[in-house]
């Protein structure tokens, strides 16, 4: 079934927050689920800039793509952690706390103004363009989602 934009973003979101969760729990493989959280952030982000960002204002786009950049360079740092490294955790929380705070930008004020910005018909045909890119970069990635 046909979903727009903004229900598949938000979805997305509640995917990467329970496997933050199961991050800082110490819940499995701290390396695969790192691995998997840079493979769908990565998917999330490259899915937004190229099929979702282009029908919002300049402004709000370029702010978005550099939050982007900068959740990638600390999960990159964190991947490259030894597991007896102290500070993981500490910058684990970082990370954490940068991304919880884009994803709330998104869904307050991001998801909001695209919502104004293109008809409902639109916002459909941006959801599948959103999932084409995202369920490339996964296969590609080598992660299977139903
Ligand atoms: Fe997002
Ligand atoms: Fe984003």
């Amino acid at each position: 079934m046909a979903t727009d934009a903004v229900t598949l973003i938000m979805n997305d979101h509640r995917i990467m927050e329970q496997l933050f969760d199961r991050l800082r729990a110490g819940a499995g493989d701290r390396q695969l689920l790192l691995d998997e959280i840079a493979a769908r952030l990565t998917a999330h982000s490259h899915a937004e800039e190229q099929r979702v960002y282009p029908s919002l204002p300049a402004e709000m786009a370029h702010h978005g793509a550099d939050e982007h950049h900068e959740a990638e360079r600390m999960l990159h740092d964190l991947q490259r952690m030894g597991p007896d490294d102290e500070s993981f955790s500490t910058r684990l929380d970082d990370f954490i706390a940068t991304v919880g705070h884009h994803i709330e930008d998104e869904e307050t004020s991001v998801l909001p103004a695209l919502r104004d910005a293109v008809d409902p018909a639109r916002l459909v045909e941006l959801g599948a363009a959103f999932e084409q890119v995202r369920l490339e970069e996964l296969a590609v990635a080598g992660i299977s989602v139903s």
